[in-house]
């Protein structure tokens, strides 16, 4: 991370509002965003303009505290919603170029003007008698302070909320967060339901006046574990686009000892249902209930954070901060997927060795179990085990357990002779046998395999090979039971040699009430990413929460699912317009596991499983550059790539780690093309990926280095190609290519293309 500029520029330099006291306003670097507080009747509104035209118009910020149920502990239950006074403001201005541990681009530019205000609250506190026989109560003034800090950049907001350390502000519960987003329109949004504790959900296209209606048909409830909150509740990041062709993108960064938010969205309905009830901002729940904030007008968002166990949103200690409320905006659809907000406004690095923490291109004993051929467990003798109880040489094995030996070692050498980097090994240790959906508490040991694997063995012919291990460790979201065993689990990872571990969270949490989202889960994500920072150990999340940029601070978080991944291709399928709509949502927060690379589309050729695949073959090329991670995995079988070798050469040349990326052609669930240069080399790698209804590409290569000649190979879609009529049909075409060249590429109804541009 190296500083190469920083400034601080004097209040007076930069823009703002001439009523000290009253109200502040600050733009973005380049004067496109204009951003606004003020104080309306002790309320603390803030509101957003890009080019002139409104954003966020006028809304609220806040937040409702809870009483703690004993009031001894002096929990402060006054919200922090009115009565404020600005005390002081600041406008000040930063711009620095940092460098990312892996990324997709070598340089990041962090440059934004600041407004923080120094908001007090004054309030009257009431004291009570100690001896409950006397009579009495008395009031006295009492100020806190909280500071709302805003940084607008060129491509967006960031604001978040400062809790310094104070008398009369010291412990308190959040029962909610009320910040809003006032939209200006009734934009055409793609969300996902808001859910305590799923993402994997096909994306929803509608009006935000249409969420209502949409709600029940968009929710799966077959998932492991659904929470749906409200009728009108969505999740982050929500994209949006405007009548008027502004691409505005709702999200968090630096989610950190706090809940995962969601967004309420204010409607007629709403309102009508409010004016029923006598008003409030909790009218939109499914139970209803007065509150004592007035309701913001319809096409508003509020935010609402996910609960724990005991129903209250967090257990906050002064000093604190909220993460960052995000708001991005442009009027051009490919700002959207180029912006570094989110990682911007997170940490800097926090590890101060990062050279063991590298890209990493996998395949793995996984897709054969998803799609149902064999098991992650090796026994069917026993209706539930204990850990415990268990002589499992002794057990008769069923014969379908998949991490065995000899299997192993076929992906090992299939990753050797490709060049992959990793093998993931699921289903290696005991208790696959009762692992998910039984409020089992000690599910898990993490360090006994199972008698067909040898540990030993097999880490040390995959080293020889120059292969590693991919570690799994499935907690069955009983969380208290992995972080018991954890210490052991990496140590045993380190002994062995692995340097990743692929953790999940299927099934509802245990402790029961808990909810993957909630603050003390996110506690859980992090602390896990910690313990595996000191034992070199890459981190890839599923199930857990959705990102928010934390891989800035934690780079040995390398991926994470949070949203509907390939398993769902052997689920019934993903729309194949989903992954055109991944990049503008899930992935702002930070890379995904997505798994691609299904080059034998139709599962039934293979196995009894019926489901097939929605895209073309050469679409499932495209996302190894259009979903950036610097992990990805080739996740069909050995056997599936050796029938396409031609093609599966597009994997095996494709870097994960890269030196710049331009974001081509993209629009929101329709087409995404995109072009990166490969770390540390003068290789390019072009992606383009549509929806199902096909897209016309076309590409000017004026971003290769003029005067240099480039290998450039086409794996494209086939004349007749047609992801659900005829998906394996693809042409491969070389040529050189130089800058300022064309190329006019056809992408078939849910397919794409991929190029490789070798410089000469
Ligand atoms: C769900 C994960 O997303 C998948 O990749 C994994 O194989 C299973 N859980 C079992 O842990
Ligand atoms: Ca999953």
């Amino acid at each position: 991370m190296i500083k190469l500029k920083r400034m601080l520029i004097a209040a007076a330099m930069l823009a703002m509002s001439a009523m000290p006291g009253m109200a502040g306003s600050v733009k973005s670097p380049n004067g496109n965003l204009e951003l606004t507080f003020n104080i309306n009747q002790g309320c603390a509104m803030y509101s957003l303009t890009y080019k002139g035209k409104d954003v966020v118009k006028p809304s609220r910020l806040g937040l409702e505290l809870a009483k703690d149920k004993h009031a001894s502990k002096g929990m402060e239950e006054t919200d922090l919603m009115d009565h404020f006074t600005i005390k002081d403001e600041k406008v000040t201005s930063f711009d620095e170029t940092w460098q990312p541990v892996w990324g997709e681009t070598k340089d990041i530019r962090n440059h934004y003007n600041e407004y923080t205000v120094t908001l007090e609250q004054q309030l009257e506190k009431k004291h009570y008698p100690k001896d409950p026989n006397t009579k009495g109560m008395w009031v006295e003034p009492q100020i806190r302070v909280i500071i709302i800090r805003f940084r607008v950049y060129d491509d967006g907001i960031g604001f978040r909320y400062e809790f310094p350390q104070q008398q009369e502000l010291n412990y308190f519960l959040i029962k909610d967060e009320h910040t809003e987003f006032a939209m200006a329109g009734d934009h055409t949004a793609w969300w996902l339901p808001g859910d305590y504790d799923t993402q994997e959900q096909e994306t929803q296209e509608t009006r935000l006046s249409e969420i209502r209606g949409r709600m029940k048909e968009a929710v799966n409830w077959d998932n492991s574990s659904v929470a749906v909150f409200s009728p009108t509740g969505v999740q982050t990041s929500l994209q949006m686009r405007t009548d008027d062709g502004l691409y505005i993108n709702i999200h968090e960064a630096a989610c950190l000892d706090y809940a995962t938010m969601h967004l309420e969205l204010v409607d007629a309905q709403t309102k009508a249902l409010s004016t029923k009830l006598g008003g409030g901002s909790n009218a939109c729940t499914p139970n209803p209930k007065p509150s004592p904030y007035p309701l913001p007008a319809p096409l508003t968002f509020i935010s609402h954070l996910t609960p724990d166990a005991t129903g209250l949103k967090g257990a906050m200690q002064t000093p604190c901060e909220t993460p960052w409320r995000t708001v991005m905006v442009s009027d051009d659809a490919r700002d959207m997927l180029a912006s570094n907000l989110i990682l911007n406004l997170n940490e800097p690095c926090k590890i101060e060795d990062t050279s063991w923490i590298h890209p990493t291109k996998y395949c793995g004993v996984w897709w054969e179990m998803i799609v149902g051929k064999s098991n992650w467990h090796y026994t069917d003798d026993f209706p539930s085990i204990r850990l415990d109880q268990i002589d499992w040489n002794s057990v008769k094995p069923h014969g379908r357990h998949a991490a065995n030996n000899e299997k192993v070692k076929r992906y090992i050498d299939f990753a050797a002779k490709n060049g992959l980097d990793e093998v993931l090994v699921e289903g290696w240790n005991v208790g696959w046998e009762d692992w998910a959906n039984h409020w089992k508490r000690d599910v898990f040991d993490f360090v006994t395999p199972y008698p067909d694997f040898d540990i030993k063995m097999l880490n040390d012919y995959a080293h020889s090979k120059g292969v590693k291990i991919l570690m799994h460790h499935e907690t069955s979201s009983s969380t208290q039971n992995y972080e018991r065993h954890i210490k052991e689990a990496y140590e045993l990872m380190n002994k062995y040699g692995y340097d990743a571990v692929k953790t999940g969270y299927v099934g509802d949490i245990i402790p029961r009430g808990d909810h993957h989202y909630s603050q003390s889960m996110n506690n859980h994500y992090l602390y896990v990413i910690r313990e595996a920072a000191k034992h070199h150990i890459m981190v890839n999340s599923h199930e857990a929460t959705r990102p928010t940029g934390l891989c800035r601070t934690y780079p040995n978080l390398v991926g994470g699912e949070s949203a509907r991944g390939t398993e769902y291709e052997a689920f019934g399928g993903n729309r194949p317009d989903h992954t055109c709509i991944l990049p503008f949502t899930r992935l702002q927060g930070g890379p995904m596991d997505y798994t691609p690379g299904i080059f034998e589309t139709q599962l039934s050729t293979w196995s009894k499983n019926t489901s097939w695949v929605r895209t073309t073959l050469a679409g499932q090329l495209a996302l190894y550059v259009t979903m950036y991670s610097p992990l990805q995995m080739a996740a069909d079988l050995p056997e599936n790539y050796e029938r396409f070798d031609d093609a599966f050469q597009f994997i095996r040349d494709v870097a994960c780690d890269w030196d710049d990326s331009k974001y081509l052609e993209a629009e929101p669930a329709d087409y995404i093309t995109v072009a990166r240069k490969a770390k540390g080399t003068d290789n390019w790698f072009i992606g383009g990926k549509c929806d199902e209804n096909g897209h016309q590409s076309v590409i000017k290569l004026d971003f290769l280095d003029k005067g240099k000649k480039y290998d450039c190979t086409i794996y494209a879609d086939a004349k007749d190609a047609h992801y659900e009529k005829n998906p394996k049909a693809y042409v491969i075409t070389k040529k050189v290519v130089k800058a300022g060249d064309t190329l006019k590429i056809t992408e078939a109804a849910g397919g794409g293309f991929a190029i490789s541009l070798l410089a000469k």
